[in-house]
């Protein structure tokens, strides 16, 4: 079977087509994901600004499905595929909110054939509301026109989902998933693909907005993650400055979070430092470091602490703070320290892609809906 896989929660816009042979042991084979990035346009913003990534959506997705599917071998222009009224009403009705979007995908969708996919899979998720209503009624539309069933996904369980691209399910579970973002970090036990329960969140700030709000602050550009890491890593272990910034909550008796008191640290030690200091390159690398192990230090402590406590076989690492090789590192050398097995994904499948959409899609191949029922929604949780 062929999964399209469609995600645009946030800030990039993803397509990707999945095969799957056999369905005992499945097979996977990725026939193409291709991802359009926005970055340069809310750089500028220092975060993601939800109405211009919605207009990003609405010019890019077209693009990218052609892309995708070419790309997958998929893509084959016809004569025979002009649309009647009836339907182009109903896809105009479907994208009513998506005018921008109305007249490229009619146009696409007169020029090429029906593509071989079996299943529509895209996210419905947490994520912003107005980007993610984008993506929805795209698919809806697609679902409408070429009569291929539809699968909502939640954003959250396909970040920690894509560890299966590679990885066998049997023998993981029950695993402890950290899913650390721009938008969320939640820690959710996972009993068995499809049983989950979180166990802990943040209470404010999620921990890759931790890392984009520090950035801004210290000039460093967006997305921080990334940016703060290069910094860190160009660090004087000997910590000349001495800067030491709090690990907030890392006591508490729960898995919850909490960043936003690391940002207002940083803040405060910035305002202090005079501009002789803050401008140079000792104090970059050193605030950046401690940024980072700040927040690797709580990430590792609360997940290995709820590994221990639900006797986990496997700690699954997933969004785009997972990216982070220092987290990793250090991820992996306590997990081994307590004889837990640790999987995450390569770094282009930490950030948001189309393919794990995809591959959420292969696992929950059961949960087809009626198109027309298909809604977004900002507030989506797993495993409620
Ligand atoms: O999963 P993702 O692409 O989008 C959301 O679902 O939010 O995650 C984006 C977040 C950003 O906050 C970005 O700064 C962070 O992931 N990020 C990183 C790294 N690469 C991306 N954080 C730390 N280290 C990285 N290498
Ligand atoms: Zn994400």
């Amino acid at each position: 079977m062929k999964i399209l896989g469609i995600e645009t929660s946030c800030d990039d816009t993803g397509i990707a087509v999945l095969k799957i042979k056999g369905s005992k042991n499945p097979v996977f084979d990725v026939l193409s994901n291709v991802v359009s990035s926005q970055t340069e346009v809310h750089k500028e913003y220092g975060g993601v600004y939800p109405i211009m990534a919605r207009r990003e959506h609405q010019k890019n997705l077209v693009q990218v499905l052609g892309k995708s599917l070419k790309k997958a071998g998929l893509l084959k222009s016809s004569e025979a595929t002009s649309k009647n009224d009836e339907q182009i009403r109903e896809i105009n009705k479907i994208l009513v909110r998506e005018t921008d979007l109305q007249e490229t995908l009619l146009s696409f969708l007169q020029k090429y054939e029906k593509p071989d996919i079996d299943l529509i899979a895209v996210t419905n998720g947490p994520g912003l509301d107005p980007c993610l209503w984008v993506g929805v009624n795209f698919a809806k539309a697609l679902s409408y026109s070429w009569n291929i069933p539809i699968i909502p996904i939640n954003h959250v369980e396909a970040h920690a989902l894509i560890n299966f691209l590679g990885v066998k399910a049997k023998g993981v579970f029950p695993a402890i998933a950290l899913v650390v973002s721009g938008g969320h970090t939640q820690i959710i036990l996972m009993e068995a693909i499809g049983k989950y329960k979180i166990l802990g969140e943040t209470r404010d700030d999620a921990a890759g907005e931790c890392f984009d709000k520090t950035a801004r602050i210290l000039g460093l550009g967006y997305p921080g993650g990334p940016a703060i890491a290069k910094a860190a890593g160009e660090c004087d272990p000997s910590k000349k400055l001495g800067i030491k910034l709090p690990r907030p909550m890392i006591n508490s008796k729960d898995y919850d979070f909490s960043f936003s008191g690391l940002k207002t640290a940083v803040l405060y030690d910035h305002l202090k430092k005079t501009a002789k200091i803050k401008n140079g390159k000792e104090y970059m690398c050193e605030i950046a470091n401690e940024i980072q192990q700040s927040i690797i230090d709580v990430l590792i402590k609360k997940t290995i602490t709820a590994a221990k406590d639900y006797k986990a076989k496997t700690i699954i690492l997933g969004g785009g703070v997972s990216a982070n090789s220092e987290l990793k590192k250090q991820f992996q050398k306590k997990s081994l320290e307590q004889n837990i097995n640790i999987i995450f994904p390569e770094p282009v499948l930490s950030t948001d892609n189309g393919l794990m959409i995809a591959v959420a899609g292969y696992y929950n191949k059961d949960k087809v809906i009626n198109w027309k029922n298909l809604k977004a929604d900002s507030n989506l949780r797993i495993g409620e």
